[in-house]
């Protein structure tokens, strides 16, 4: 394949990996990063590439019916991987109508605007729409969440992804646009905003505050190492059966307290300390409102159709997340100056 695609949502934590994978694994394509750069934006996720013939950012937002149909007019994309949204789930129980325009407002604009570039004519044409586990809800102590499993978001974070979901789904059913929807659990690596549960963790402990656990500390998420996700959009962008949809995920659970307690007992390793330094920071907090029990995520079908497996192990993805953030301080700090610190006053009183 030869081409144009637009990935949306690029300069973001999970976009800006997947805009790596794409420009450095196929130079005979043209990566169009498209981003409005929010808070969540930071080109500097890119600067490796951002010197490479095939890779070019353009600032727009989503949101903005009129300048998505100009852009998709000017560079004509053969394909869209979307992943440009809202993505904190604390941020939508204070902000839920942000979540509505981009999550729900901008993927409708950027179906649209595919749909009438593509005018029917849909060969070689792709839609990818990034998605998340939490579309289904909360499970109980066991299962795993399928394909099949039916949507029952919590938050207002969940219920704007379900609708974008359902918006590429019909759009799918009603004009034959050749969609694919993938469903991620939790990721970790590399460049992820501080706002969420690892890094905000290693920034904490890096700071000497406190490590924030909500209510019992037992709740469970399923994790999954950023590159891995990148490489599973790549899979199904290329070889997904039109109208599907597919669950990634890592067959690696965590309680969240478990997880803080080994993300410590790293860091002490690493930072040539006692064990322990770090777990004494751990303190329990008010719990989010809401809050699903526990994700898993079912990855049998990409496993089986698309032959996908992660390439790492949570012990080495932990790790050389944390190298990453040990390395990179400078991108920490630059990401927690300014309305960071407004965020975190709001969020955590301090
Ligand atoms: P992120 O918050 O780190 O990045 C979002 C990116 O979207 C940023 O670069 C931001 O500038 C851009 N953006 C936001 N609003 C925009 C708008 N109106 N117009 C254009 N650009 C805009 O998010 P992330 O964690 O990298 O998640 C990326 C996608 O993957 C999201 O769709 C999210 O729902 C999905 N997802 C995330 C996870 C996870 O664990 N982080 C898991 C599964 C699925
Ligand atoms: O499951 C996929 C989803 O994972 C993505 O769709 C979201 O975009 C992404 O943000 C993530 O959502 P979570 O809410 O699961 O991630 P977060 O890192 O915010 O929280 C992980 C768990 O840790 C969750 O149970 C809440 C808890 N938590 C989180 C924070 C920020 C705490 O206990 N303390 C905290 O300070």
């Amino acid at each position: 394949m030869k081409g144009t695609i637009i990935i949306t949502g690029g300069a973001g934590f999970i976009g800006s990996h997947v805009v790596r994978e794409f420009v450095t694994k196929y130079p005979d394509y043209q990566i169009i990063n498209l981003d409005a750069l929010t808070y969540a934006g930071n080109l500097e996720n890119l600067k490796d590439i951002e010197d490479f013939s095939n890779y070019t950012f353009v600032k727009g937002d989503i949101t903005d019916q009129n300048l998505m149909l100009d852009i998709f007019k000017e560079y004509q994309p053969d394909g869209v991987i979307h992943l440009a949204a809202e993505s904190h789930v604390d941020r939508s129980i204070t902000d839920p109508t942000a979540f509505v325009m981009t999550n729900v407002i901008g993927t409708v604009n950027l179906l649209n605007a595919a749909k009438e570039i593509w005018k029917d004519d849909y060969v070689g044409k792709r839609f990818h729409h990034v998605s998340t586990d939490e579309v289904y809800g909360t499970l109980g102590e066991t299962g795993l969440f399928q394909e099949t499993t039916s949507y029952d978001p919590h938050s207002p974070y969940s219920a704007s992804k379900a609708s974008s979901d359902h918006f590429v789904r019909a759009y799918h059913d009603t004009y034959g646009l050749p969609t694919v929807l993938t469903n991620c659990s939790n990721n970790y690596g590399p460049n992820h905003f501080p706002e969420k549960l690892i890094p905000l963790c290693i920034h904490n402990i890096l700071t000497n505050k406190p490590l924030p656990i909500y209510g019992n500390g037992k709740y469970t998420r399923d994790w999954l190492f950023v590159i891995d996700h990148a490489k599973a959009i790549d899979l199904v962008f290329h070889n997904g059966k039109n109208g599907d949809s597919y669950n990634v995920g890592g067959f690696n659970e965590w309680q969240n307290i478990d997880l803080v307690k080994e993300l410590c007992k790293q860091m002490d390793e690493k930072l040539a300390r006692p064990i322990g330094t770090s777990a004494a920071l751990i303190t329990y907090v008010k719990d989010r409102p809401g809050h699903d029990l526990r994700y898993a995520i079912d990855a049998t079908k990409i496993n089986k159709e698309l032959g996908y497996q992660p390439s790492v192990t949570f012990e080495q993805g932990l790790s050389l997340t944390i190298d990453w953030f040990l390395n990179n301080q400078e991108w920490l700090d630059n990401v927690t100056s300014g309305d960071y610190q407004k965020y975190y006053q709001g969020q955590y009183n301090g």
